[in-house]
């Protein structure tokens, strides 16, 4: 019923060479891909370049919000994203909140003000690996999301995919087990079903990150809830990625 969706976060990787010929062989795989929809999501500075290549949908890593122009020193606005026909952000993902102090009412004005736009949002959330110990994970995950589900214009369902990411499996090559990934993609649907009709809460994208690689990946999307993965280490080899996505 709804389309996988990859998203490959590339973070602070790659010199301009490698990300244009890794971009170039992922375009092509792309081309021959129905069934997946791609995005991948680059250093911000590549971001021009890889737009005029017209290949796969390319996404920003982070973006300011809710102002468009003005005195935001280093900043890039979603308006200066659209300008490069980049359709995609991650907002919230745990390395922004943790490094960079963004909080919840920052994420979920920025999340809104893409999606107002039209660009999609992959929404990141995840637990501790203290918070999953102490057997709290769904609620603090439901915590995270509701104040972004609570402001959602119903019309922006489509556009909306939420990211489950616990922080301890980030780039630590730990997965939870399936029946924790299911158990937690299942509590999300039902969280998104409280908030939208039956058609608009279906359209919402829930995908799993934290460690996804060629070899767990196909467990992983076999199950129910999950409609798809977001990539980082993996993604940075061609060979690994095509794995992944084969294996949707
Ligand atoms: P990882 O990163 O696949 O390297 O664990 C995923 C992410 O942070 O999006």
């Amino acid at each position: 019923m709804r389309k996988p969706i990859i998203g490959a976060n590339w973070k602070m990787n790659l010199s301009c060479d490698e990300a244009g010929q890794l971009y170039t062989k992922m375009s092509a795989l792309s081309e021959l891909e129905s069934t997946v929809d791609l995005v991948v999501f680059p250093p911000q500075p590549y971001l021009a370049l890889l737009s005029k290549m017209n290949g796969v949908a390319i996404g920003a890593q982070n973006a300011y919000a809710p102002d468009m122009f003005g005195a935001f020193t280093g900043e890039t606005s979603l308006m200066q994203l659209k300008d490069l026909h980049v359709n995609s952000v991650l907002v919230g993902h745990s390395e922004r909140r943790l490094h960079f102090g963004e909080d919840t009412d920052f994420l979920v004005a920025k999340a809104n003000t893409a999606l107002s736009l039209g660009i999609q949002v992959f929404f990141c959330c995840g637990e501790s690996d203290e918070i999953r110990s102490n057997g709290t994970a769904i609620t603090f995950v439901e915590n995270q999301l509701e104040p972004l589900l609570h402001q959602l214009n119903q019309a922006h369902c489509p556009l909306l995919v939420i990211a489950y990411e616990p922080i301890w499996a980030i780039g630590t090559g730990k997965v939870p087990s399936l029946e924790e990934i299911e158990e937690m993609h299942a509590a999300i649907r039902a969280l998104c079903s409280r908030y939208f009709d039956q058609a608009s809460s279906d359209a919402i994208r829930i995908v799993y990150g934290g460690s996804c690689n060629a070899t767990n990946a196909k467990s992983i999307f076999q199950l129910p809830n999950v409609d798809g993965g977001l990539v980082g280490g993996a993604s940075l080899q061609f060979d690994s990625f095509k794995e992944i996505i084969d294996s949707i």
